[in-house]
This record gives C-alpha cells, structure tokens and sequence, in this order.
C-alpha cells in the first residue's frame, strides 16, 4: 500500500549544489547543541582513522564507501599517516568519556572539522548513521550523485536507552527473500536498532536449511492450499551465513526463532515419529494454534533437536537462541503414554512442568554450546526453565512476572508492539507510549529489561505489504527503546516523523498509515436518550463524509463538519476523502440507545488487559462489536463466566434483555454455553428471569455475532439486572487447541 495520505513534499531537487539540513533525526539524541555553520563534505575531505583500531576504522571505511557511492570521493587515511588540520572527519577514541557505554558516541562539527567520538564500534556505526540522517534525505536514493553535500555544525551527545532494540520478522507465514531480509537490517541499522529476531519454524513453514534432516526443507518448507498451489520457501545455510555476515557489519545481532514445542506441524509433517501420535501431518495452510507438538516423552525428540541446534549454533553467532514455548496445547501430551510416562518419571505434577522439563532440557544442552534461550512468556507458567530469559508478550503484567522470577526480559506486548495488528488498533501515537518498564518495578531490576522488540507476524502479510505495517510505527519503536523518556514528546516526534517521511521515500520504503484515516468517538449524553458520535480524521488535508442510513459513503455523502447526534439505534458509516477520491477503506460502526446505556455496570469477572473494550463501561457504552476481536470493543475474558450487574437507577418494566458475543472459533473465542439473567429490586434478592441455551445449529466456520435475546413477556419490573454467561470450558478434542482455556467476547447490553 503506497501511502497517498503522506506522500513528503520533496525539500531538495537535484544536487548541484550543497544544503545544509534541517537537523530532525530518529531516534532522538541525548543532546543537541546547535552553532552557526556548516561542514562541506567534497572529494577534498579526508576522513581520518586509526587503521590498528578496527572498531573505528570500520565505521570510517562504510562512511567512505557510502559517500564514495554517492559519487563523493573522499579519502580515508589512517590517522598516524597525518596530522588532520582542515576539511577532516576524523574517528578517535581518544578522551571520550566512559558514560558514553558501548554504544554511545560524541559528534561534533566545525567548519573545517568533524570530531567522531565512541568507545567501542557500535558507537562509530551508529556516529555514522547519525550522520547519514545530518545529510539531505535525497542522499538516501540509490540513484542519488553530487559532487559535495554539507551538514550543519553542530554537538551531538547520545547514547541508548535499552541494549535490546528488536525486530522480530515471521518468516514462516510468510516467505521473505534474502534480498527482503538485509534490507530490514539496513533499516533497523538506520535507525539504531541491533536486533533481528528471525522466526524460522512454524506450523506453516520451516525455513532453515538443516543438513541432517533434509526432510524439514523439502518437505517442511512447503504447504499445499486447498486450490492446490503450493507455497513455500528456505534459506540455505549459505543464505544465512551471508544475511548474519551482513547483519554483523551492521551491529545487527541475528537471533534465530526455532519454535518448540508447539508451532512444530512442518517438522513434524516432515519427521511424523516426533509427534505423540506418529501418524502423518500435512504442513498446516491454516493460521492458528495447533494441538500436534514434539513428543515430550520421545528421546528421539530430544536428539532430533540437538542436531538442529548443533547446526543452527554453527550459524548464528548470537549468544542467544530464541526456542518460542509459545502457544503449546497440553492436549496430545495428556493423552500420550510416552508424555505420561515422562511426567511419573520426572516426578512433575502437571503438564506445564513437562513443557519446563522439555525446554530446560533443551536450554542446557544449549549452554553446553555457549548458548542462552529465550521463549515466549509461557514458558514460565511451569517454573522458569534453566536460565531462561523471557519475552512478555501477552500484557504487561509477563513481564512483572518474568522479573518477580529474577528472568531477564525483552518485552513486546500484544498491546503496543504487534504491527500486524492494524493501525486502527495500534497507531503511531499508541506504539510512542509503549513503556517497556512494568509498572512499580523495583529500581533494583531494573537492570533485568534489557529492552523491546515489535513483532512482525505475517499471516495477513505477504512480503509486499511488511513496509506498510512496520512503518512508521517501527520509528516510535526505535525511539522509545534509544531516547529517554525525559527528551521524549508525541508532538515534536511527529514533526520528525512526517520530516522522516521523505528519507523513507528516498530509501524505497512503501510506508503506511499514523493512525486510522477515520477514527469515532462516541459520548452518552441527555441522561443516556443520546450518543454523539465524534469522527476524527486521519490527518488534516482529508475530509470526511459519512452516511447513517446503511448507505455506502460517496463523494456527494454528508461532509462531516460537527459530531452527530444520534437518538435512535444507527449504523454509521464513514470514509475519508482527498480532492473527492475515496482514501483508504469504508469504517463502520453501530451504536444503539436503550435503558442501559450509561448506567453503572459492577463486573464479577476481570476483563483481560488486551480486550478491555475501551474501559469498565464497556457493555453498556451503546457501541456494537464488529467481527474483528482486536477493534476496541469488545470486553472479554478467558476460562471463566463473564458476570455483571446493571443498576438501571429506578425500578422499571423490562421488556427484554439481550446481550451479543462474538464467536471466532480458530481464535478460542466461543460463544456462552448458557445465559442466565436475574432481576432485583434491592441488588440482595435476585430472581431469576431468562435461561437461554446457546442454539445447537450455529455455524462454527469463520467468524459470528451473535445475541442472547430475552423478549420478557410478563410484567417483570426491577432496579438491578445481574447475568451469567457461561464459560463452555476447556477446547473440545476436536480443537487444533484442545484443552486450552476459552475466551468470551461481549460487546454490549441492551435492556428495553
Ligand atoms: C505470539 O504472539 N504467539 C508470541
Ligand atoms: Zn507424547
């Protein structure tokens, strides 16, 4: 998606001539000290570095080689060959303060001088990005020459905030080239991120070519869909040694993602005695979460992947091996005697703790080879495996728990760093407020987050539209895990961000949207006969117009000029428009008015941080769910009733109650199994008035709304509505996620 919204205005057209540059970089440095002037950089420049050092004398070579490329000739001396006096970029190490750490650096420009100071070569590479970004954005084209090109005199002192500045990239859902892949190292270098988290292994696809098992790439790497097209792709062992080569130069650290012991259905497609059931598997073509793992009580599977990691260990210099431990339904190893068998042995009480045996097993077979593991937050939930260091992802409350377990911890929860969520769930301006501290965290561990990473999942992303989902908000990433809090505002980032947009666009990146082109607000107001629904544009230059008759919006659709009043139950439906061309998709939302909306609603039940349904309020706001899970309204929980009582202020009939739930079966959203509603006047003596039993013919493809509706035919009055949805249990064996707990999803109460 080419982003029509924000396409920069070009500053600088050919290059005859030097300008100087506007000075916005991202991420945002420690300090700034402007001075009046400029620095020429021509083919009479000299760029000085000690040739003996070569944690500086690398980063002075990839500056020269750059400007080289650009056509700008200058030369590269080692520093004892010369005295530099004029026209000099010189790199030293020489007093540069120790507070700088590993990767800070000190750049100062004069008229006639650059001074580079770093104490190790991350703090050269990243000096010399930092220079890159002081350059014209044209400078960043491929096809970009000039004889010269001037930066503006300045000191800049800086240094990161987190060591650990990810990016994880699926591969797998998937396939991205080699090419594809060192381009997103270039633009995490660019932007002084030093981590890419590579997911290689999948249900749907295994990646890395492993000698031993030639099976897991010729047959593993390859799914069959329905039509019979076949998808797939893998990186040879060639191909990853080059792409951790050239992460290397880049001071982007490769750690790889081999998942176990659930997401494993191609390799065990591919080696089907490594399952509990040994029976054959196809490589998975559907996304989800899927109950065939590794065998825990097979030593076979043990020694399958230690030769997978003897190989992987080869490849990646990382000390750091991520294992997943995501997502693994117990379900197989319940009915499994081998898993049984394993679980009396090791004297475990329960199935998580064989997910702990199986990857601290793993995990010390790693340390043999000099290695650490990281898994997904749920590897703690059966003890915290040997030395494992965790990455939080489903809230931030993982990660609290990560360190209450003395774990170090990456942290990339659902709610700020997954850009394959859309931008109308997670926009710029939510991905700036990530903090990756948990709250009321003790100064003592801090030291225990090492940092972040946004997660790049890709089973909505083919390789084509990654630039759009990753960017801009992989910016505000970047921003938040290098600049402290403190130099931090959203209003002066964005000025950066929509000044970034052009280097962005000189670099090829076909970025996507801020935020939502349409956004809604709604309020209850007129003691709750009425909702005003807001609707906020995307960005200035658009117009919005909207229908409430179910109509699809056009060109000659209301203009959108002040927030609407609705009175009765409506659909609205809205659309931003530049010079009349319709920009982005149709937005849809339903609101409805009824007795309950507004009125004080007590929850027995906690709603998940991830789908809080905009707050407390959530079931009686008056906004209607869509079918998207993650859209903001929908409230919900998992393995337990959804239970709350309505105080509708005054005794009053009551015609009917209803209430809708969502049903997204591959997604462990089920619908009540049963719905019981009472009435009371005083809030202590309920009765119960409603007993609804979820239909038995509903359709469980794809995705339902659906209501539990109570029409009350006797005259029933009451102050206090209470209901029960009931939680149906565990998956059913049928489910790929069978005996996983499952969620309930309610979007909103309707009393008549
Ligand atoms: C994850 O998103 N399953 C780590
Ligand atoms: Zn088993």
């Amino acid at each position: 998606m080419r982003n029509v919204l924000f396409a920069p205005i070009l500053l600088f057209g050919f290059w005859s001539c030097s300008r100087t540059q506007e000075v916005r970089l991202i991420p945002k440095p420690v300090s700034i000290e402007h001075v009046n002037g400029e620095f020429k950089i021509d083919r009479n420049a000299i760029i000085y570095a000690d040739r003996a050092d070569s944690s500086l004398y690398e980063s002075a070579s990839y500056l020269v080689t750059l400007l080289n490329q650009k056509g700008i000739g200058c030369e590269l001396k080692s520093s004892v060959e010369g005295n530099p006096s004029v026209n000099a970029i010189l790199f030293t190490r020489t007093n540069c303060p120790d507070s700088l750490g590993t990767e800070g650096y000190l750049i100062n420009v004069e008229p006639n001088r650059v001074t580079i100071k770093a104490n190790q070569s991350a703090g050269f590479f990243y000096a010399a990005q930092t220079i890159r970004q002081l350059m014209p954005p044209d400078f960043e084209k491929a096809d970009f020459k000039a004889n010269s090109v001037s930066i503006p005199c300045l000191k800049i002192v800086d240094k990161p905030r987190f060591a650990w500045r990810g990016l994880n990239l699926d591969c797998c859902r998937h396939f991205m080239t080699k090419d594809f892949v060192k381009r997103y190292i270039d633009l995490l270098a660019y932007h002084k991120m030093n981590v890419l988290h590579w997911h290689l292994t999948e249900d749907q696809g295994w990646r890395i070519e492993i000698k031993k098992y030639p099976k897991l790439t010729e047959v593993g790497a390859w799914r069959t869909n329905a039509d019979g097209t076949v998808y797939g792709g893998f990186y040879t062992q060639d191909d990853i040694r080059e792409v951790v080569a050239y992460a290397s130069k880049r001071h982007v650290m490769v750690v790889p993602e081999i998942e176990m012991p659930g997401h494993s259905v191609a390799a065990l497609a591919a080696y089907p005695h490594l399952s509990c059931t040994g029976k054959p598997l196809a490589v998975e073509t559907n996304w989800g979460v899927f109950k065939d793992i590794y065998c825990a009580g097979n030593d076979s599977t043990f020694l399958f992947l230690q030769d997978v990691l003897s190989e992987v260990v080869e490849l990646f210099p990382s000390p750091y091996i991520h294992l997943g431990g995501d997502e693994a339904p117990k379900y197989r190893w319940e009915n499994c005697p081998k898993c049984k068998a394993r679980l009396r042995k090791e004297k475990l009480s329960n199935y998580e703790e064989l997910q702990r045996y199986f990857v601290s097993r793993v995990a010390k077979f790693l340390e043999t080879k000099g290695k650490t593991i990281i898994g997904w937050d749920e590897i703690l939930e059966g003890g915290r495996p040997h030395n494992a260091i965790i990455q939080a992802w489903r809230g931030m409350d993982r990660a609290a728990e990560a360190l209450s377990a003395n774990a170090p911890v990456i942290v990339s929860p659902t709610s700020h760093c997954y850009f394959d969520y859309p931008v109308e769930v997670i926009n710029l301006e939510k991905v700036y407020s990530f903090n990756p501290i948990p709250e009321s965290t003790d100064s003592a561990k801090l030291c225990l987050v090492l940092g972040g990473e946004c997660n790049m999942w890709t089973e909505h992303a083919p390789q084509e539209t990654v630039d759009s989902k990753v960017f801009p908000r992989m910016l505000a990433i970047a921003e938040v895990l290098w600049t402290f809090p403190k130099d931090r505002n959203y209003e002066e980032f964005l000025n950066r961000v929509r000044y970034h947009y052009s280097r962005l666009n000189a670099l090829g990146v076909t970025f996507g949207f801020e935020q939502s082109a349409v956004e809604f607000k709604s309020t209850i107001c007129n003691d709750s006969k009425a909702i005003v629904i807001e609707l906020i544009k995307g960005q200035d230059n658009l117009e919005i117009r909207y229908t409430t008759n179910g109509d699809e919006p056009t060109a000659k659709s209301l203009l959108y000029r002040k927030p609407i009043t609705l009175t009765q139950t409506s659909t609205v439906r809205a659309a931003a428009f530049s010079n009349g061309v319709k920009v982005g998709e149709v937005f849809e939302r339903s609101f409805t008015i009824s007795k309950s909306i507004g009125k004080p609603i007590e929850l027995g039940f906690k709603p998940s941080e991830k789908y809080m349904g905009g707050g407390l309020q959530a079931l009686v706001d008056g906004r209607l769910g869509t079918p998207k899970y993650n859209d903001g309204i929908w409230q919900a929980v998992q393995g337990t009733d959804l239970v709350a009582t309505i105080d509708l202020g005054i005794d009053q009939p009551i015609g009917s109650f209803s209430i809708g739930f969502l049903q997204n079966i591959p997604s462990w959203i089920f619908l009540p199994a049963r719905l019981d509603v009472f009435i009371s006047s005083d809030n202590v003596t309920f009765t119960q008035i409603a007993q609804l039993e979820k239909p038995k013919n509903l359709k469980e493809e794809g995705v339902l709304l659906y209501r539990y509706n109570a029409i009350l035919v006797n005259d029933i009055r009451g102050r206090y509505i209470r209901f029960v949805a009931h939680n149906p249990g565990p998956c059913p064996s049928w489910h790929p996620a069978s005996g996983s707990p499952t969620w309930l999803f309610a979007d909103e109460v309707v009393v008549e």
